[in-house]
């Protein structure tokens, strides 16, 4: 499907231009690409805020924009914006109202979802005192306020320092793992990468590619890494003429690349008869970042 918002002076589109993604079940989807990619536009479609230009779309087997789905998701906006002067219980409390939650068992939930993202020791504090990190675990449970199957988050971790994003990771995970689809919108590939399950790349409003992380990265023409330490110039040279490239790590390790396995464990023993020691070994992998660079066409000049 796509959504054009309108065209540039060139007379390209502007907007999602070709989406076309399935998200399965209970995993966490990460949909990555650059600003301006699509990301929020693809979320608003899903949320039935704003409708496609062309093509379709469902959720739950509902079309797009149905209110039969709206009340099994959920959403966590970018730079989520509360009533100041609630603290966290009302807050909960307020958003489950819309949905038309009230008695003992939402009383119940509000406590679950504040212990979740750990805010029910600070349930009393007003949102006004917040920190960035505070809002965005109260954002988290708002999000699940309704017990959503799907939920939909914006850039969770965006502006959340090392430990805060850790954190927001580690309830996202929690999240998925009470059995609920997590639909990720970021551009930080680093924080992705260990998150999600399923990816989607968006650049320019185009899918253009799509895996499972493990199928994503994995390297087609992997090749295995060999760390080494102790090498003379003698045993040095033999690394040499043994790997397909060599590179100094620290001062006394090097790194060799070898074809594969067989290869490395063979070079592994010929080197450790000079006293050289075999500190690592292991397949090399793909970032997502690589991945991505390359999906995108490399990095313009
Ligand atoms: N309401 C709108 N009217 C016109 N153009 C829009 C509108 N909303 C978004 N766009 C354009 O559509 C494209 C996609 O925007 P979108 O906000 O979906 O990107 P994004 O991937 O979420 O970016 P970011 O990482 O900056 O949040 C951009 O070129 C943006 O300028
Ligand atoms: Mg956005």
């Amino acid at each position: 499907m796509a959504k054009i918002y309108t065209h540039d002076l060139e007379g390209n589109p502007v907007g999602l231009i070709d989406l076309s993604l399935e998200v399965e079940e209970g995993q966490i989807f990460g949909l990555v690409g650059p600003n301006g990619s699509g990301k929020t536009t693809t979320l608003k479609l899903f949320l039935g805020l704003i409708f496609p230009t062309s093509g379709s779309g469902e959720v739950f087997g509902y079309p797009l924009g149905s209110p039969v789905y709206k009340e099994r998701i959920g959403f966590v906006p970018e730079g989520p914006y509360f009533y100041d002067h609630l603290n966290a219980v009302e807050l909960l409390r307020f958003y489950g109202s819309l949905f038309g939650l009230t008695g003992p068992s939402f009383q119940d939930r509000i406590e679950h979802l504040l212990r979740l993202v750990g805010m029910w020791d600070r349930r009393d504090r007003k949102v006004a005192d917040y920190s960035r990190g505070m809002l965005q675990r109260i954002a988290l449970a708002q999000g699940l306020i309704n017990d959503p199957d799907i939920v939909f988050m914006d850039e969770p971790t965006a502006g959340l320092d090392p430990i805060g994003a850790i954190q927001i990771r580690e309830v996202i995970r929690q999240i998925r793992n009470e059995g609920k689809t997590v639909f990720l919108c970021s551009h930080l590939l680093k924080e992705m990468e260990p998150l999600c399950d399923t990816v989607a790349i968006l650049n320019h409003g185009v899918v253009c590619r799509t895996g499972t992380m493990r199928e994503l990265l994995a390297d087609e023409d992997s090749c295995y890494l060999a760390t080494f330490r102790g090498l003379s110039e003698s045993s040095l040279q033999q690394l040499q003429s043994l790997a397909v490239s060599v590179e100094q790590q620290q001062e006394d390790t090097y790194i060799g690349n070898f074809r594969d396995q067989n290869s490395a464990v063979a070079a592994a023993q010929a080197l450790a008869t000079g006293g050289v020691e075999l500190l690592e070994l292991h397949p090399h992998q793909l970032s997502l970042e690589e991945v991505f660079i390359e999906a995108v066409g490399g990095i313009p000049q």
